[in-house]
């Protein structure tokens, strides 16, 4: 059985205390940390780039999994590959020739995700699977935290998982938005095998949380 993992997005961190908010939660036993990048364009917020990573990245030992939800990734590639960044995710949206993007993201010797918006087809990743180390299915539409789960995701989740069972693909499933102690089990139990949360992590006590979420992982 592949490992169940929690990935805190940062997003939902104190931006002006990131270096303890992440020592906080690789104290309390993550091993990865979600990053979203985002453009103002492929979604309509701004977050974080490749410079606040790369002063994040001598401060922690967490996989820093960068989610880039941006027109063109192909741009930034090698600045969010030098930031420090172990997995990089494109979204097939915002990739016209996406079979070239995972290539190159190969040729840096980083972990390849791609990640779907909930009204994407999975049939997206048709032809692509095998080449993949994680799919990120969105279970809200990108751009902004604390947004509710769409409960249809759950059934894309689960055929995801059949398609990866029946194509031999190692891929792991990422699911990312909305996702609370509430939901995790029913994520986990359709087959997501990271769970990104980001206000359900970050807050008023961020160890109870990461605990809480421990139990349900290691029960689930
Ligand atoms: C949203 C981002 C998420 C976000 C999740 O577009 O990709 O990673 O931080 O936040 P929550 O867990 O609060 O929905
Ligand atoms: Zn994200």
């Amino acid at each position: 059985m592949k490992t169940k993992m929690l990935a805190p997005s940062l997003l939902a961190a104190d931006f002006a205390k990131l270096h303890e908010e992440i020592g906080t939660v690789e104290k309390a036993g993550v091993k990865m940390l979600h990053i979203d990048v985002m453009d103002g364009t492929f979604v309509p917020n701004i977050s974080i780039g490749p410079p606040v990573i790369a002063a994040l990245r001598p401060l922690s030992s967490l996989v820093f999994d960068v989610h880039l939800m941006v027109n063109e990734p192909d741009r930034y590639l090698s600045a969010i590959a030098e930031s420090g960044a172990d997995i990089l995710t494109v979204h097939a949206e915002a990739c016209p020739h996406l079979y070239r993007t995972i290539s190159k993201i190969r040729q840096m010797k980083k972990k390849v995700c791609v990640a779907l918006n909930p009204a994407t087809p999975l049939n997206a990743l048709d032809y692509i699977l095998d080449d993949l180390d994680m799919v990120l299915l969105m279970t809200v539409e990108p751009g902004f935290g604390g947004q509710k789960y769409i409960p249809e995701m759950t059934s894309k989740i689960r055929k995801l998982a059949s398609m990866i069972v029946q194509s031999g693909s190692k891929a792991l499933i990422e699911v990312d938005g909305g996702i609370s102690h509430h939901n995790a089990k029913e994520a986990m139990d359709a087959g997501a095998d990271v769970l990104v949360a980001g206000s359900a992590v970050f807050g008023k006590d961020m160890e109870k949380n990461i605990i809480e979420f421990n139990k349900i992982m290691s029960n689930g």
